[in-house]
This record gives C-alpha cells, structure tokens and sequence, in this order.
C-alpha cells in the first residue's frame, strides 16, 4: 500500500507533462477537427458579440430616465408591431449561418472518415483490432506492412511514426466485450465508440514520435476514469523491435520455474494468457510480454517489480472494482509469481 501513491503520483507527473489539448494535433484527421472546431467558435464568437453588443446597447438606451425616479411618468419608446423586413432578416440570418455549419461538419466528416485500404505487401501500413473491456484496452495486432501478425498485447498501442515521403497509418477496428466505450487520443483523432455487437473503425498517423495520451470517453463503469490510452509512437526501427519482440512466445527462464509452476497452477490461467504456456484465458489482459509495458492497470501507476507485487497482493487497492479480486496468495506464492511475471519482457 505505501508504495502504491509514490507509483501513482509518478506515473501522473509523467502524464500531465503530456499535452492532450485537442487545440494540439499531431494528425490529419485531429487537424480537421481543430479547423472545424476553430471555425465554430469563431462563428458562434461573432454571433455572441451582435447579440451582446445589442443588448447592452438596449440596456443603456432604454435605462430607467431620471423623471421616473422623480415619480413621473416615463415616455414609452414606439411600439412596434408586424415588421416583415425584420421578421425575414432574423429567420434567414440564422438559418444561413447553420447552413453553413451544416456544410463544413459534412466536408470535415467526409476527410476523417476512414476509408479502410486492403493489406498488402509494403504499404507501410498497420492493421490493429481494440476491444474495449471492464477496465483495460486489449489490442489484436493483424497485419503491418501487409504481413499477419496475430499477437494480442494490452492497454499500450506502439505504431511507427509517419514522414513526409511515408506515412505510415494505423487503422484500428473498433470492438467491445461488454458495455460501450469510446476510444479518444485528442491529438490524434476524434472520439470514436466501441459497441457491443457493432464494429466501428478509425484511422490516424502522425509525424510526432513519442508517447499520446488518451481516456475512454464514454461512462462504463466504476473504473471508467481509469481507462487510460497510450499511443507509443516510434521510429519504424524502433517499432520494428518491438514487433519482432512481441511476436516471440514468452521468455522461458530456468530460474522462476517455481513461479511458473505456481502461476500456472493457480487461477491466475483462467483470465490470463502467456503464450507458449498453458495459460490461454482471454478475458484479461494478455501477460506474454507484461514487462514491456511502462505501466500497470491501463496506465494508473508505473510497471515496476514493487508495483506488480502490490498489484498481485490486492489489486483492488489501486483500481478499486477492477474485475481482478485479490486470491489472497501466501507471501512466498506471491513472491514467486511477480518474480516470474518479472521475466515475462
Ligand atoms: Cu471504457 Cu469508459
């Protein structure tokens, strides 16, 4: 428990140096969004100063003349009845404004809306399945580069970063386990929901390496809050390792076999996955390759040793309602199994 606010606190330091600012964006498709949401806001900027401005001039214009504080009778401005000029004016006026509106939310949904390209060889491009879950993201790697890949990871999206001779996008198909969620990295797109029974897509790329923040954006339960994205951008290099990297079954490590034994033997199986071992539960996140991760329970604290132990002992301490109970292992089981966790790199 001491442990677990340090990891937290560090974690959100790391977090909030990050720009999430949708006012930011570092793709084509959140660039569209910006414009169109700058345009807005400037229209509706324009429409709130006539209509203030008006106001506070009838304010001042027609304010209480000194006679009446006196007690006498104020003259009373014309009253004016029926005017068909100004009825058309302030009918038309506002209908071509939405109009218009109308017209730029068409074109700004026409250019973000993804048209999804078939896989082939060398078109740099990757192909990422989500399904959104009770509280976690899983990602199902397809295809990249037209080549089939088929390993599943967890709550940390790594994609290559685009140039200007290679862009290089990512289209993600959008599913959901259970409820709806909403899938938001601000500077790289627009929200889009997972839907149970529905499949939805999106695409973005970006030439801005490093790490993207994003939040579910759609209520889904008691960890909603909690169900953080991270988009790690990297050098096609780079995200070539890490590729090669996760489509290796687990490491295999003479020296936690003990920990191995004990994870496989406990419940641990039923919801876990480690590829190249009997563990095949789907229903959380896959271990296979947990310590690449930077983070633990999508995104909160980071992924240290002393942090996973705290996770395995209770992890309802740090993600209260979270669906993983605390199997209330012996001290020693517990050792065993994050020492074995440990290997899983
Ligand atoms: Cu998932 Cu909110």
């Amino acid at each position: 428990m001491d442990t677990v606010w340090p990891g937290m606190l560090l974690a959100m330091g790391g977090v909030l140096a990050q720009s999430r600012s949708i006012f930011d964006p570092a793709s084509p498709s959140a660039q569209s969004i910006v414009n169109l949401a700058i345009l807005t806001l400037v229209v509706a900027g324009l429409i709130f100063l006539v209509v203030e401005g008006v106001l506070l001039y009838s304010v001042w214009r027609f304010r209480q003349p000194p006679q009446v504080q006196l007690g006498k009778p104020a003259d009373e401005p014309p009253q004016v009845y029926g005017s068909m000029p100004i009825e058309i004016a302030w009918t038309a006026a506002p209908t071509l404004v939405v109009f218009f509106l109308v017209l730029v939310t068409t074109r700004t949904l026409w250019e973000v809306d993804p048209h999804v390209p078939e896989p082939r060889p060398g078109d740099n491009t990757l192909f990422v399945t989500v399904i959104g879950h009770q509280w976690w993201w899983e990602y199902v790697y397809e295809t990249y580069n037209g080549q089939p890949l088929g390993f599943i990871t967890a709550n940390e999206l790594h994609m290559p970063v685009s140039e200007d001779d290679a862009p290089r996008p990512v289209y993600l198909t959008l599913k959901s386990a259970d409820v709806c969620h909403s899938y938001w990295v601000p500077r790289l797109g627009g929200k889009v929901d997972l839907i149970p029974g529905r499949v939805n897509v999106m695409e973005f790329q970006t030439k801005e390496p490093g790490l993207h923040l994003g939040q579910c954006a759609e209520y889904c339960g008691a960890q909603h809050a909690n169900m953080l994205i991270r988009v790690v951008v990297e050098t096609p290099e780079e995200f070539d390792r890490w590729l090669a990297n996760q489509s290796q079954p687990a490491v295999e490590d003479a020296a936690v076999t003990d920990g191995k034994t004990l994870f496989l033997a406990n419940s641990c199986i039923n919801c876990h996955a480690v590829r190249g071992t009997a563990a095949r539960g789907t229903y959380a996140p896959d271990l296979t390759h947990l310590m690449s991760r930077q983070t633990l329970a999508t995104g909160i604290v980071e992924n240290t040793p002393e942090m996973l132990a705290d996770w395995v002992r209770d992890p309802q301490v740090i993600k209260p309602g979270c669906l993983m109970p605390a199997f209330g292992l012996a001290e020693r089981e517990q050792e065993l199994i994050v020492r074995y966790l440990h290997t899983l790199r």
